[in-house]
């Protein structure tokens, strides 16, 4: 057995149906008196919700989270936490609303309490990013990881079908990947395994009955576990690709997850045998080269675009997209060679199965 290292990360997590009357005394355990509530403005209701619920614990309610935190969206919102004397924050929402939540932690170190309503995973990580001139910038700092997450499927109920089924895919590429990252190691990959059967097993049923309450707490409890492989250990050429894409691109975040995850296992099936033998094992497969293709078809089965060309990458944009790709070498079990990723992006794009 090879040696490796594991850190766990300082969170505390209350999960199940209900969890968010909890709420109130979570953030009593945190010290925090004066509490802002985070949102974005479709969800402003549940913010108000959540600020009545916390009573004289709340400061207010700041509703405009956007996606991929643009500075100035940061640089509000922190100066509405001062105005109001916010101690703690209540990130109530996707990956948009926490990662809002974190740009102002970066700076004032005061804890977060994130109430997530979507898959994305960024409840479960130290990682953040912020955008400046259409740059994302992203980092790691444990100011920034939520001190306590609740997780209640009852505030998913709302998330329509097909963000859904992005959104859990989204977090089934944070699994997959765990299985090979550099840093891998056997407790994250137990949780990486599990989260992929759970997504697997749960997302269909999701997507045929949203309020389907027992398919949306397994479909929340594999977001859980995904989240934590991503925060655990470091990511390939999927993310990196991802980032690629939806950076210089600007192509929706859950969509193009799922649309490149077949294509990015199967890339390095071959590479990272093992890994990929225990990611196509809990798809319901018997080998690695199993994997992407069975991604392929659960991305057919919830009726996902399989197309980079459906989620509106430019065809002009896949030569430069390959070159980015290739231009800063980072980790990946199988050496990112520009022509292997020129076709891989070809296939993409067309949505052909992985070959
Ligand atoms: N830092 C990290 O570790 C990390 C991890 C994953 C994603 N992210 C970031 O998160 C962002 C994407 O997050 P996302 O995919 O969760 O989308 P999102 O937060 O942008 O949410 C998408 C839309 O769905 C709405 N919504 C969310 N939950 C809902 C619900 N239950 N019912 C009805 N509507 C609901 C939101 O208000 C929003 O309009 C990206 O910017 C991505 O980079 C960061």
């Amino acid at each position: 057995m090879e040696g490796f290292v594991y850190q766990c990360s300082p969170s505390r997590v209350v999960f199940g149906q209900g969890a968010l009357a909890q709420l109130p005394d979570e953030v009593a355990r945190l010290g925090a008196h004066r509490a802002l509530v985070l949102t974005t403005p479709e969800q402003r209701g549940l913010g108000e919700r959540v600020a009545a619920l916390l009573g004289e614990r709340a400061a207010g309610v700041h509703d405009q989270a956007v996606m991929h935190v643009p500075i100035e969206a940061a640089r509000a919102a922190r100066a509405e936490a001062q105005r109001l004397g916010a101690d703690c924050y209540v990130a109530v929402g996707g990956g948009s609303t926490i990662g809002l939540g974190k740009a102002i932690a970066l700076g004032s170190a005061q804890p977060i309490l994130a109430v997530p309503t979507t898959y994305a995973g960024s409840e479960a990580t130290p990682i953040y990013g912020i955008t400046e001139d259409r740059l994302k910038t992203t980092g790691r700092d444990p100011r920034v990881l939520p001190r306590t997450v609740l997780y209640d499927p009852e505030l998913t109920l709302t998330l329509p079908a097909a963000i859904s089924a992005a959104s859990g895919m989204n977090a089934l590429a944070h699994a997959v990947e765990a299985l090979y990252a550099q840093d891998a190691n056997p407790i994250i990959s137990l949780m990486a395994e599990e989260a992929i059967r759970a997504l697997a097993g749960a997302l269909p049923a999701v997507v045929r009955n949203p309020v389907d309450i027992d398919a949306r707490s397994r479909a929340l409890h594999g977001a859980w576990l995904a989240g934590v492989c991503l925060g655990n250990v470091g990511m390939a050429l999927h993310h990196k690709l991802c980032h690629t894409l939806g950076g210089t691109f600007n192509l929706p975040h859950a969509q193009t997850h799922a649309a490149m995850l077949p294509h990015t296992a199967h890339y390095n099936h071959a590479a990272a045998p093992q890994a990929l033998l225990r990611a196509a094992r809990a798809l319901g497969g018997e080998q690695a080269a199993d994997a992407g293709p069975l991604l392929f078809r659960l991305n057919q089965a919830l009726g996902i675009p399989a197309a980079l060309a459906e989620v509106g990458m430019p065809e002009a944009g896949l030569d430069e997209a390959a070159t980015l790709a290739c231009t800063n070498p980072y980790y990946n079990p199988r050496p990112i060679e520009l022509a292997a990723i020129r076709a891989l992006l070809d296939r993409a794009w067309r949505g052909e199965m992985p070959a």
